[in-house]
């Protein structure tokens, strides 16, 4: 009995779903075999697709599992369930004009011809806006559309923007945020869900030391109470002393994303040293 996931072959979430997969203690060689790979280490069967073919295989029960954008869901909802984001593959759909022309607001996007891959969620979004314009819908290479005279505007994934930029193209509104998920089959059950559960486990794990980092400081002992009280760490912080008397060194895990925050206040109670280290794994 194996476990089937369905990975996005190439493009924005291939490299950080396999990354994933390393980091669940999860090895696999492809083999030769272009679109699928055996795990090494886990009951797991792997397939490289196309993301937009993702959900479909996963409703369909070809795959149990799969890694796929937000965006892809929205644009074809499928009758899977979302178990997890999973914090990368961070991206926005996006309407760009080639950068000489003018914009003042959305009544601009009247009457144009808009190219993407994305026709569903852009025809919704333009219309919740009261905006009628004339959307076409191509499978790929959406940014070359305006230079080949295909459309005025296109309306395409963005994440570092280079794509946008050396196309002459110029981001003037977000139509929505997106990220990598793990999607399921919801009729998941017997010993199937229970190899699905230890994944989700690991993959928890994993996306909980991203979001956190430990934390290692010194201070003076008559500081303890004050700095505890600002580094609540996991159940509390550990305290040990040092071999200069008076002093310990404090150890605790601080949330990714208040860090700066935190550690402009622990120098305000008098730490020194402060150490930040990543975390591999965490376990609740
Ligand atoms: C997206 C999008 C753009 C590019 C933008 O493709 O279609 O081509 O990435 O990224 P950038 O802002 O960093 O340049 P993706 O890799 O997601 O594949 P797909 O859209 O063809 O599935
Ligand atoms: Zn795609």
């Amino acid at each position: 009995m194996k476990l089937k996931i369905a990975l996005q072959r190439s493009g924005k979430l291939a490299e950080g779903s396999k990354e994933l997969l390393r980091k669940c203690g999860i090895g696999f060689s492809h083999g030769g075999d272009k679109l699928r790979a055996e795990a090494s280490d886990f009951p797991l069967e792997i397939f490289f697709l196309r993301d937009d073919d993702i959900p479909d295989y996963v409703a369909d029960g070809v795959a149990d599992i799969g890694i796929v954008g937000e965006n892809v869901l929205a644009e074809d909802p499928k009758p899977i369930e979302v178990l997890e984001r999973l914090g990368f593959g961070r991206c926005r759909l996006s309407i760009a004009l080639p950068k000489a022309a003018e914009y003042a607001g959305l009544s601009d996007l009247s009457g144009m011809r808009i190219a993407t891959s994305y026709p569903g969620i852009l025809r919704s979004f333009l219309s919740n806006r009261d905006v009628l314009a004339d959307i076409h819908e191509i499978s790929g290479s959406v940014e070359i559309a305006p230079s080949i005279g295909l459309a005025d505007a296109v309306c395409d994934l963005v994440s570092s923007g280079s794509t946008l930029f050396s196309n002459g193209l110029r981001e003037v509104e977000t139509v929505m945020s997106s990220e990598a998920v793990l999607i399921a089959q919801p009729a998941i059950d017997g010993e199937k869900a229970v190899l699905l559960d230890k994944l989700l486990f690991r993959i928890r794990s994993v996306i909980a030391a991203s979001q956190n980092k430990y934390i290692l400081l010194n201070a003076p002992l008559e500081k303890v109470d004050e700095i505890s009280s600002i580094l609540p760490g996991m159940k509390s912080p550990t305290v040990v002393p040092l071999a200069e008397s008076g002093w310990v060194s404090i150890h605790s895990v601080i949330s990714e994303h208040d860090f700066w925050e935190v550690v402009d206040s622990l120098k305000r109670a008098g730490a020194e040293g402060i150490l930040v280290l990543s975390i591999d794994q965490m376990i609740r």
